[in-house]
């Protein structure tokens, strides 16, 4: 071989055809061979081209969130308390948009942490609580005279939840717990009322006779219906079951097996709105009938809107009447008649009656019995969500705000339904598959929180990271160094808060091992400080260490590898060898 004398060879000589090569080794290669190539993919893709691709063209990154390409539910995590909120993309903004917070849940299948939240007017995360397993309906609401963050937390089965409602004062404490009486309180309402009493929905299995669906008489229905609960005592007020003054038939939806078996009961009703006016009457909404209805202080029907027993007549051609599976009907303006709701026009694929789904707000003449539509509110790219949303005014600016639930768009309107803003987060197509959820979402301008816990900072690779979950008043960051600790803290550098965490860079601060952070208010005055940290000097180095004796480790296991196949390599002289050639 005069060829091999003169060029030194470097020999990997995968014999995969041998035979003289037991199958298992074969395999074996092969198996190394796949993952390799695959690992090689990946860092190729993950740390060449996708970050090539949006540093060569920023444009290109909101297409490929909204292609799903960063995930169903694309998220950033907070190094300085370890949270993670999805990553909002802004479709549409407008300066004329309320300056308010908006209060939400991130929820859905591909939510990295799911959790109640509030986010701030340029939608930075102020809040977000992720100990609490499943909640739904955060809101911001008064009870005499106070302000309280409240939500729902439960079992959640289905469309409906078994569970309870948390009142949080100003600095985040959970000041009440309100249960529903003798029954698992829903997800889909808890509004505390004008007279400081609480609003609850429940959804209860009882045996019912379903034979006007032509299904069995001894069927198994969903009833459902509200309570009105005393906050302080618990003491149940009053009850109101849809199944007394509703017949099963008048619903609009259908279920093949549902009704025959315990466990697969019909959901005739489905309550999922309850709100209270000033004479004491009820305005609730039920989805699967299509309707809302007024009720009396005890229960009795006064009037209904849509639905089979529809006593309205529509002055707008049919426009105000065909809301399909709504939710959240509200009185804006009672004395005026008008309300808005929310106008799924899907039930699930199978109950599918528009081509978008919209807030809409309706003026109704009650003595008349006539309704008239006013504005229709519909996303920028006609979303349709076939279930949940809400439908806010906001009385302040006159604008209302739609959140699409299922599909978790959030857009503001003038009140006339011109669209001047729009977020939503997680990629759109993927929504159907329940990526990305919030059942409702609310705008609140007035809230201060102050927390009782304190800031919180981290310092990783010289850089400190602070962040202060919940605080609404936060203006500037202050940073401040030591070279003892206790002792001669002297302020070093300021940032103002714009994002939920900022951060300071430490390099150029190396006499100071020793840091805090105190949080300004608008005033310039601190509100609070983070506990003293300590730099990390040497976990940088640590690191490096490791990843150097990480490489030495893979490149010996490589070095023994390739030995090895070598020498089979020459052992057998038959078979696909790849050579690489050094020249010596
Ligand atoms: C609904 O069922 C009741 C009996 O429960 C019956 O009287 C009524 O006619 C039915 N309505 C419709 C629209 O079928
Ligand atoms: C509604 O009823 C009032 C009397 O209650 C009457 O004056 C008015 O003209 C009616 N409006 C319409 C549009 O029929």
């Amino acid at each position: 071989m005069p060829l091999m004398g003169r060029l030194l060879p470097l020999r990997f000589s995968f014999n995969f055809k041998a035979k003289s090569q037991p199958l298992l080794v074969r395999l074996l290669l092969w198996a190394i061979l796949v993952v390799a190539s695959g690992v090689v993919l990946y860092l190729s893709v993950a740390y060449l081209a996708i970050p090539l691709f949006i540093l060569l063209s920023p444009t290109l990154h909101p297409t490929l969130y909204e292609l799903g390409f960063y995930g169903g539910s694309p998220s950033q995590t907070y190094f300085s308390n370890g949270l993670s909120s999805p990553r909002i993309s802004i479709r549409k903004s407008d300066p004329q948009c309320d300056k308010a917070y908006t209060f939400l849940n991130f929820n859905g299948a591909s939510m990295v942490r799911k959790g109640p939240a509030i986010l701030d007017p340029n939608n930075e995360l102020v809040w977000k609580l992720e100990a609490e397993g499943t909640t739904t309906n955060l809101k911001l609401q008064t009870y005499k005279g106070e302000q309280y963050v409240t939500y729902w937390t439960g079992m959640k089965g289905g469309t409906m939840g078994r569970g309870i409602y948390h009142m949080l004062d100003a600095s985040y404490d959970l000041k009440h717990t309100v249960s529903a009486v003798g029954l698992g309180g829903d997800l889909h309402e808890f509004l505390i009322s004008r007279d400081d009493t609480a609003l609850l929905t429940f959804y209860n299995v009882t045996p019912a006779d379903l034979s006007s669906l032509g299904k069995t008489k001894n069927g198994w229905l969903i009833d459902s219906g509200f309570q009105e609960v005393d906050i302080t005592t618990g003491e149940l007020l009053f009850e109101w079951r849809a199944s007394e003054h509703f017949q099963v038939n008048e619903t609009f939806m259908t279920h093949p097996f549902g009704g025959y078996f315990k466990s697969i009961p019909f959901d005739f009703f489905h309550i999922n709105s309850v709100d209270k006016d000033s004479k004491g009457n009820y305005l609730i909404s039920s989805r699967h009938t299509h309707s809302v209805t007024c009720l009396s202080p005890d229960g009795q029907i006064v009037w209904i809107l849509g639905g089979q027993r529809n006593q309205f007549e529509d002055l707008s051609g049919g426009e105000a009447l065909n809301f399909r599976w709504q939710h959240d009907a509200r009185w804006v303006d009672e004395e005026a008649g008008i309300l808005t709701l929310f106008d799924n026009k899907e039930g699930g694929p199978l109950h599918v009656d528009g081509p978008y789904s919209r807030g809409v707000m309706l003026q109704l003449d009650v003595p008349n019995r006539t309704v008239t539509f006013l504005h229709e509110y519909a996303s920028l790219h006609h979303t349709r969500t076939p279930s949940q949303g809400s439908t806010q005014y906001l009385p302040t600016s006159e604008h209302v705000f739609v959140g699409f639930g299922h599909s978790p768009v959030l857009s503001e309107f003038t009140l006339n339904g011109t669209l001047l803003c729009e977020t939503h987060y997680g990629a759109p197509w993927l929504h159907p598959f329940d990526t990305a959820v919030s059942y409702r979402a609310f705008k609140a301008p007035n809230w201060v929180g102050i927390p009782r816990e304190p800031p919180t900072a981290k310092i990783r690779d010289d850089v400190l990271y602070v962040s202060w979950n919940g605080a609404t008043e936060v203006a500037a960051w202050v940073l401040q160094g030591a070279s003892e600790q206790d002792e001669g803290f002297v302020d070093l550098d300021v940032v103002d808060k714009e994002t939920f965490e900022e951060t300071f860079e430490l390099e150029q601060l190396s006499q100071y091992s020793w840091f805090r952070v105190a949080a300004l208010d608008r005033n310039g005055q601190v509100l609070r400080s983070t506990e003293v940290i300590q730099r990390q000097s040497s976990s940088s180095w640590w690191s490096f260490l490791l990843a150097v004796f990480c490489w030495a480790l893979l490149f010996r296991l490589a070095w023994m590898a390739y030995k090895w196949s070598s020498e089979r390599g020459h052992a057998s002289s038959k078979g696909v060898s790849w050579v690489v050639w050094r020249k010596s």
